[in-house]
């Protein structure tokens, strides 16, 4: 076994995000701000075969958790093999999804040992979800959450909440956790990235979140790992529980453990940083990437991609320098 990744402020990188693809099936305009986006060439995508020797040398450097992301992680094509495989290794095997084509994936990820996945739904409303995400996939979205309950999965829902778009509905995704032991929603302080027209107003704060749920329910907040993104809160005599993310009001930099691999094999040590190294070329050369690793988690920021404190007028301007979301993974 290899050295663990240990960062200059002695954070422990455990937790691998992999993107399989930039392209979606959905066209958020807070992940995914145009519609005719020019997505890479299939040929600079990481292979299946890639992949898995990428996620390999990171488990022998200690990682434990792996999560697949997108754009769309269950649109490649090869999706089912990559997780057979992934799920072969010393470590969980996760996913972040809109759950659209969820159904055709149940038999591979019970037998992969995915036991949870995360699921991306912004609105109960039908008409809402069309225009938040420019298709009609409400009611299969639905049903495959649904699917999932039914099958013994742990749901996740990330809502991203944004003020004059779906904030209105907070207080009806608590009430999807009351019967629910497996489901748990986390309300997500909305992203700077490029083009995706962020503006502070348009945040919904952790503060203000626990206000507006602290209007119709009483509940208790329940204690929490120092890697969570989310603080989780469950509603008295609830089942499920709701947690709050607040990258920007609330950061949990101090505990991050995340690593992230974009689709074209890169690797980027912070969400928000735009220094990212090429692990896959060296990889196509035969070359042993595990220097690169620890030297660009050596240069890893504290928070931020290099800023201790989230500022407005960095974000404006550097953050617009990074990728889309949906070409970092989330
Ligand atoms: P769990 O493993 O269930 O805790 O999932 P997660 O919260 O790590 O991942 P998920 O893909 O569900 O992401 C939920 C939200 O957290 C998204 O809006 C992500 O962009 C955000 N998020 C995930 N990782 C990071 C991170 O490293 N930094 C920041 N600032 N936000 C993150
Ligand atoms: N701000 C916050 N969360 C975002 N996500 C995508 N774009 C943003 C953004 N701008 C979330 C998605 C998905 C997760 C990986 O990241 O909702 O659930
Ligand atoms: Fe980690 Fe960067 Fe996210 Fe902070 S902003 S939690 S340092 S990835």
């Amino acid at each position: 076994m290899s050295l663990p990744i240990v960062d200059t402020f002695g954070r422990k990188h455990t937790y691998l995000r992999i993107s399989l693809t930039d392209k979606c099936n959905l066209r958020c305009t807070y992940c995914m701000p145009k519609e005719d986006m020019q997505f890479m060439p299939s040929k600079w995508l990481m292979q299946a075969d890639e992949i898995q020797a990428l996620a390999e040398i990171f488990v022998d450097m200690g990682v434990d958790k792996i999560r697949l992301t997108g754009g769309e992680p269950l649109i490649r094509k090869d999706v089912g093999q990559i997780i057979e495989e992934l799920g072969q290794l010393q470590s969980s095997l996760t996913l972040t999804t809109n759950a659209v084509f969820v159904d055709q994936f149940i038999g591979t990820l019970k037998n992969s040992g995915v036991r949870s996945l995360n699921v991306s739904l912004d609105t109960l409303q039908e008409e809402r979800f069309y225009a938040i995400t420019k298709r009609d996939h409400f009611s299969k979205t639905l049903s495959n959450i649904r699917l999932l309950l039914a099958e013994g999965f742990i749901v996740k829902i990330n809502m991203v909440v944004m003020r004059g778009v779906n904030d209105d509905e907070v207080n009806d995704f608590v009430g999807l956790t009351l019967r629910e032991p497996n489901l748990h929603v986390r309300f997500i302080e909305f992203m700077p990235f490029k083009g995706n027209q962020w503006d502070m107003s348009k945040i919904i704060s952790y503060a203000d979140l626990l206000t507006s749920v602290k209007s119709e329910y009483d509940f208790v907040q329940l204690a929490g790992d120092s890697h969570d993104t989310a603080h989780t809160f469950q509603v008295n005599g609830g089942a499920g529980t709701f947690g709050i993310i607040g990258t920007i009001t609330h950061p949990f930099c101090a505990g991050c453990n995340r690593i992230r691999l974009t689709a074209d094999g890169k690797l980027k040590n912070c969400l928000f940083d735009t220094s990212e190294i090429d692990l896959l070329t060296p990889l196509r050369q035969g070359s042993d990437v595990r220097d690169l690793i620890y030297l660009h988690f050596h240069k890893k920021h504290f928070a931020y991609g290099g800023h201790v404190n989230f500022s407005e007028k960095q974000a404006k301007s550097e953050y617009e320098q990074n990728r889309n979301m949906i070409a970092i993974g989330g």
